[in-house]
């Protein structure tokens, strides 16, 4: 079984979006259950709204589940201590840490990085604004240039994410048809790819 945790040094920077849709994504691999380990249960408020095609079990029963999974993914809050993130990392196969492109995100970035201390990370840039800004590349670049393990694929920005939470479905489910919503699915798909060409290749 494959366990990836998403976790973060701030709030509001796409944790539980990234949780919902890559579970949708492995989902489409083997059975996959999300874990809201998020005292704030999004996760688990986002699937009872809607119809999600995965399970979503509280932090706090969802033990047996896991017996039948072939993939875990798990919800966290923020956290602000790295020693946090060390621990998380040790738990799971690939920590998923994502970062807005923003230049005051650069510095604390690289800190949880060095706090990690383990191999088994990986930053994934979100809530990239569209170009010609072109702050998602500059911050793609440097992290790369400070050997940082990340996600070749960016997420888009894109307001059908709001959206797809009120609605309690994926961001290409929300009835609009657009070209946005379609392309932040089909980032999140890539990243869902580049997890599984991980989990083939540190298995
Ligand atoms: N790629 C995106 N484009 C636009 N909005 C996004 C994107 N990803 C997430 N959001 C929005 O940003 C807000 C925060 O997202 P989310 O709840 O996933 O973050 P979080 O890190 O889990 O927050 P918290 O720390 O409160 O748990 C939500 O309103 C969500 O709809
Ligand atoms: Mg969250």
């Amino acid at each position: 079984m494959f366990i990836c945790t998403v976790t973060g040094y701030k709030g509001g920077i796409g944790k539980s979006t990234t949780a919902i849709h890559l579970s949708a994504i492995l989902a489409q691999h083997g059975k996959t259950l999300l874990v809201d380990g998020d005292p704030n249960r999004t996760c688990l408020a986002w699937s009872k709204r809607g119809n999600l095609p995965f399970r979503v079990e509280d932090e706090r029963k969802y033990q047996k589940l896991i017996r039948e999974m072939d993939y875990l993914v798990i919800d966290t809050p923020a956290r602000p201590e790295s020693d946090d993130l060390k621990t998380l990392a040790e738990g799971c196969d690939l920590l998923i840490l994502p970062t807005t492109p923003d230049v005051v995100s650069l510095e604390p970035t690289l800190e949880i990085t060095e706090a990690v201390e383990s191999a088994n990370y990986k930053l994934l840039i979100t809530l990239v604004p569209p170009l010609p800004n072109r702050q998602g590349e500059d911050l793609r670049e440097t992290l790369k240039t400070n050997r940082v393990p990340i996600f070749e694929t960016m997420v888009r920005r894109t307001v059908s994410f709001a959206q797809a939470a009120e609605k309690g479905v994926l961001v290409h489910q929300t009835g609009k048809k657009d070209p946005a919503s379609l392309g932040a699915w089909r980032d999140y798909e890539k990243v869902g790819q580049e997890i599984l060409e991980f989990w083939e290749a540190n298995k």
